[in-house]
């Protein structure tokens, strides 16, 4: 469906040095910065995937969903978009492509949301009864219909991001690039946004490739992540595999009676306060029920919970590794 090969881009940056006498000279010799901004990049995603693709700041996410969605140029490398080169055929390509920037909008900020989506049916010559059904079908999950009357500029974050999930799924693509959507969004909005993605992957089959920093929406919606940083492939795999290989263990914290908290062979006890301790666990040496089934011989165990590790460690031991 999606196949990345060998993806690179620069970006030159003036660079100007300090004070009067630097500026006149990059008036006349300006020397100029280069900032790798994403390097040689390979990777292939399946029809249907709902890919996480997430790095820190600064990873080269957002310049690479640019490149993989037409907007900007690579440098060196193709995107091809099923089997069409997205610089050789972008009008056919960008037919089957639709993308979402949580931080921009495609709308019109003078249009009402409707007027925004007819202009949007005209453009893609959209078909009426197509456009009608399709609508429908959005409305059913995000509830968008209610907010064709108001003028996009009078907007909330939240009805602005809906708005432009509806406009970027009008044509019906195959892929949808969605650059941190979930940004400054409240909670419902957030869940709202989420069942969005799920159901148009479960209901049309959609490609997904979402870039974010809220690990909920990872764990709610990707199978697959790819990581990246200093615009370089780090990791790309399924999440349970990573999670398991990166951060082995588990915590189960277990609830006492008093403040006594004993010590259990093959798991490290990793914090106790009050009544509450914290036993920590490799997954492949033993599993939480073995633990409390210890425990309990030597003490009445009130209550138990298991912290799972969470990929927010991922992300933290991930990110530290590079
Ligand atoms: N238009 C631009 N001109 C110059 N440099 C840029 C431009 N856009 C991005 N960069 C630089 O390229 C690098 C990658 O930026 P990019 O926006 O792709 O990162 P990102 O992974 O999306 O980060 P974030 O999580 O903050 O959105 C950064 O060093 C950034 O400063
Ligand atoms: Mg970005």
């Amino acid at each position: 469906m999606i196949e990345v090969k060998n993806l690179s881009k620069d970006y030159k940056l003036k660079h100007k040095e300090p004070g009067l006498k630097g500026a006149v000279k990059g008036l006349f010799k300006p020397g100029f910065e280069t900032v790798h901004a994403v390097k040689d990049l390979s990777f292939e995603i399946g029809e249907g995937e709902i890919v996480g693709f997430i790095g820190p700041n600064g990873a080269g996410k957002s310049t690479t969903i640019k490149m993989m969605s037409g907007i900007l140029t690579p440098d060196k490398g193709s995107v091809l978009i099923n089997g069409e080169d997205i610089t050789k055929h972008r009008k056919t390509v960008v037919r089957n492509i639709g993308v979402v920037f949580g931080q921009r909008t495609q709308l019109n900020w003078d249009l009402r949301l409707g007027e925004s989506f007819e202009l949007l049916k005209h453009i893609y010559q959209i078909k009426q009864d197509e456009y009608d059904k399709t609508l429908d079908e959005l409305d059913a999950i995000l509830g968008i219909k209610e907010l064709l009357n108001k003028p996009v500029r009078q907007m909330s974050l939240g009805q602005r991001v809906k708005g432009d999930l509806v406009a970027s799924m009008l044509h019906s693509p195959k892929v949808l690039f969605l650059d941190e959507p979930t940004i400054g969004l409240d909670v419902s909005s957030k869940y709202a946004l989420r069942k969005f993605i799920k159901e148009i992957n479960a209901l049309r089959k959609t490609t997904v490739i979402l870039t974010t920093h809220d690990l909920g929406d990872i764990q709610e919606l990707c199978e697959r992540i790819i990581i990246i940083n200093h615009g370089e492939m780090m990791e790309d795999g399924n999440l349970s595999e990573i999670v398991d290989r990166i951060a082995p263990y588990k915590t189960l914290v277990v609830e006492f009676y008093d403040e006594e908290a004993p010590e259990i062979e093959k798991c490290e006890m990793t914090e106790h306060t009050g009544n509450i301790a914290k036993y920590k666990f490799m997954k492949n040496e033993t599993t939480a029920a073995e633990i409390i089934a210890h425990l309990s011989k030597v003490k009445t165990i009130k209550d138990v919970s298991i912290e799972e590790t969470g990929i927010d460690d991922i992300i933290r031991v991930a990110y530290t590794l590079m």
